[in-house]
């Protein structure tokens, strides 16, 4: 049907009728250009389909580039790699932002506003103390992010340059208070205040550990590998959080509602609700001698288990956050002095046989970022159903950047798919005795 023409424009012919439509091709500033079919439906009547948009770009972005085949993630052009080893979460944070890293000045002035907006209103309380204790923290996280805008009225017109700013910086500056309040809510304990001389990752260790019964020392070794995390999962261009937040924004939602759709679409198991399952599912496994089984069940057609923590829409090579994970996650048991983790030997002897699997090799499922963060999550401390939410701490960043993005871009209009209708064709109304 489609044959390539030249390098900037696709011939798409209809082989009954011999007509044909031209379609330009977009190139971007790297990776596959796109074809070009908001001309489409004009031209030829047709729209395109595309469950799932495995092949669809829906925008324009200078945030973040992945190159799959080759495992590569940049932000702002800067690798991932040299990102976590260099930078911090906050310089990050400022990079999606503004697309470029900040100087001193620019960095001083970042950090100061971010740390000197974590408090959030005490009447948000409130919110907390009408969820039961055993709620799930992701659960509360999504309803009080979207609290958020009832408490800050002025910050949610969308049109204003300041307010968006305000809005962003706050949004970044009071999730991890408000991750740490669901924490603290579920076991039953007080809120702890934010600390305006702690660094973000420090601060929000100890607003998750500190009682007030004792003196709190942030555990310096776990505020750096909280920092690596939270760089690795700040963004990743239009993955379905993601394109959900830019969806519900452009109808003009204002930002804090967005980021409550992104949270609540990261909740999903095959999404950022991957690294509690993955825990979970080690520990159903339990011992190596069962690991055949559980991949014979992955293998399996019949079968919906899925080898949590594997796989990718767009990586068809090692996730380049997997990597830097795992590096980090040996780190940190040894720092701790933990020597014999079971689930991390478990985990390790799992990656290399299913990495030998022809089933993995012929698929290309390699280790995700969520295959090792959970080890590391439960070495700190955490229980599994705060995985997630410390998932959207980070990634907030990354949603508010590219809704930012969106609401800045000239050509950006409600998101609003089109599909195949397999429907009844008209028929009349049946009365009830009828039926
Ligand atoms: N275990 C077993 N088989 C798998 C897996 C897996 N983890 N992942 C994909 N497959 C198979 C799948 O059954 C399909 O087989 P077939 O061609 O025979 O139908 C083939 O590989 C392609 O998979 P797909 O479902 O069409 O791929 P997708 O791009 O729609 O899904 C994914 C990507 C991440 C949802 C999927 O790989 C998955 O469910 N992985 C497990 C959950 C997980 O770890 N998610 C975290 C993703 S990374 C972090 C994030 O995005 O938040």
């Amino acid at each position: 049907m489609a044959d390539r023409q030249n390098t900037n424009s696709f011939t798409l012919t209809n082989n009954q009728t011999g007509e044909s439509v031209d379609l330009p091709i977009l190139e971007g500033s790297v990776g596959p250009g796109v074809i070009d079919v908001r001309a489409l439906y004009a031209n030829t009547g047709h729209f395109t389909f595309d469950p799932g948009f495995g092949v669809t770009g829906s925008c324009k972005s200078a945030l973040t580039f992945i190159d799959g085949d080759e495992g590569k993630l940049m932000h702002g052009g800067y690798s991932i790699d040299e990102l976590a080893e260099k930078s911090d979460f906050l310089e990050v944070a400022y990079l999606l932002l503004n697309g470029e890293l900040p100087n001193k000045a620019e960095k001083e002035e970042f950090d100061y506003a971010i740390t000197h907006h974590t408090m959030v209103h005490e009447q948000l309380v409130n919110f907390f103390r009408g969820f039961r204790r055993d709620a799930h923290p992701m659960a509360i996280l999504c309803g009080v992010t979207g609290a958020l805008s009832a408490f800050y009225h002025d910050s949610t017109d969308i049109n204003d340059p300041v307010q968006q700013m305000v809005a962003s910086r706050r949004l970044i500056a009071k999730m991890p208070t408000l991750a740490a309040m669901a924490f603290k809510y579920s076991m039953g304990q007080p809120f702890n205040y934010p600390r305006n001389d702690l660094n973000y990752a420090e601060n929000f260790l100890h607003m998750c550990f500190s009682v007030p019964t004792e003196t709190y020392e942030v555990d310096p070794v776990l505020a750096d590998a909280m920092d690596k995390i939270l760089i690795l999962h700040a963004d990743h261009e239009q993955n379905a959080s993601t394109s959900t937040v830019r969806l519900a924004g452009s109808s003009g939602a204002n930002p804090f509602a967005c980021i409550a759709a992104g949270i609540a679409a990261l909740w999903g198991p095959a999404h950022g609700g991957a690294n509690e399952a993955v825990l979970t599912m080690l520990d159903e496994i339990g011992d190596r001698s069962r690991i055949p089984e559980y991949i014979n069940k992955a293998r399996d057609k019949n079968d919906p288990f899925r080898l949590f923590g594997f796989g990718h829409r767009v990586y068809k090579n090692f996730d380049p956050r997997a990597k830097v994970m795992r590096d980090s996650c040996h780190e940190v048991l040894n720092k701790l002095g933990i020597k014999d983790e079971p689930l991390l030997d478990l985990a390790m002897e799992l990656e290399e046989i299913a990495l030998k699997d022809p089933y993995f090799i012929e698929k290309k499922l390699y280790p995700n970022v969520d295959f090792y963060s959970g080890i590391i999550l439960k070495a700190m401390g955490f229980p599994t159903s705060m995985f997630t939410v410390l998932f959207a701490v980070a990634r907030t960043v990354g949603w508010i950047s590219q809704w930012k993005e969106m609401i800045e871009d000239p050509l950006q209009r409600i998101g609003r798919p089109r599909q195949l209708y397999t429907g009844p064709t008209e028929r009349s109304y049946v009365e009830m005795d009828k039926r």
